[in-house]
């Protein structure tokens, strides 16, 4: 079983969704919704790290709660879909990056299950899972989408980065720019779940652009891609279960 963690990138996978589980409640406190399922696609469950109403900003999700409920709806990896800034000067908006590597900005999150009673060091040196990206790239050459590795660069929101520290970012490798892969990502990996995301391009990056970052102007760019990103999610959703 998938599960596909969404946000303002995607906020569904399709009409009729069904509750996968009976409440957001988790030891953790309230997950952002109940993930759902869809008709028709028996391998996936789905959750909006926004919330049902898109009210959640990044650094009040509860990520724990997100991670351990997806688990306990039966789910075995993760794939995540992010709206990200382009930090490389060769990404446009409406272009897809699929991470290999990420740096995290954030601070003060809730972010390990690791505690006394569960002692643990997780490795992390490869955030993301190389099976799942080997299978989303090959979705995206089935359906002939571009899709190009890049360094996800994780900021503690909500405002936008200055020009300054996108600059910063790019020294550290750093080729997109979002607020929601951490801590996300790291817990994924500590409940055992394989974990690989999909970046959609829906902005310069601060400084990079002519005009100031507006959420309208995102959205647009969200709205024209969503047809797009759900051919690519339903192909890998078929081509993991051969
Ligand atoms: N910065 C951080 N997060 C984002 C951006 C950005 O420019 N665009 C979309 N999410």
């Amino acid at each position: 079983m998938i599960g596909v963690i969404g946000g303002t990138g995607l906020a569904t996978l399709g009409e009729q969704p069904e509750h996968a589980i009976e409440s957001a409640d988790t030891p953790f406190g309230r997950a952002s919704d109940v993930p759902c399922r869809f008709p028709g696609l028996p391998n996936a469950v789905f959750l909006n790290r926004h919330g049902g109403r898109h009210t959640l900003l990044p650094h009040l999700i509860n990520y724990r709660a997100n991670v351990w409920i997806m688990k306990n709806s039966g789910v075995d990896a993760i794939i995540a879909v992010f709206a990200v800034g382009g930090i490389a000067r060769s990404l446009a908006d409406g272009d897809f990056v699929l991470p290999d590597q990420l740096v995290d900005y954030t601070w003060s999150r809730e972010h390990t299950f690791a505690g006394p009673d569960n002692f643990q060091h997780v490795d992390f040196s490869e955030p993301f899972d190389a099976g799942l990206r080997q299978t989303l790239a090959d979705s995206a050459s089935r359906i002939g989408v571009d899709l190009c590795d890049g360094v996800y660069g994780c900021t503690q929101g909500p405002r936008f980065e200055s020009a300054a520290e996108i600059s910063r970012m790019e020294r550290d490798g750093c080729t997109v720019v979002g607020m929601t892969a951490m801590p996300e990502a790291a817990l994924a990996r500590e409940l055992g779940l394989p974990y690989a995301g999909v970046c959609l391009v829906v902005n310069p990056a601060a400084g990079r652009g002519f005009a100031s970052l507006e959420l309208a102007d995102m959205q647009k760019v969200v709205a024209d891609a969503q047809p797009t990103l759900r051919r690519l999610l339903l192909e890998f959703l078929q081509l993991v279960e051969q």
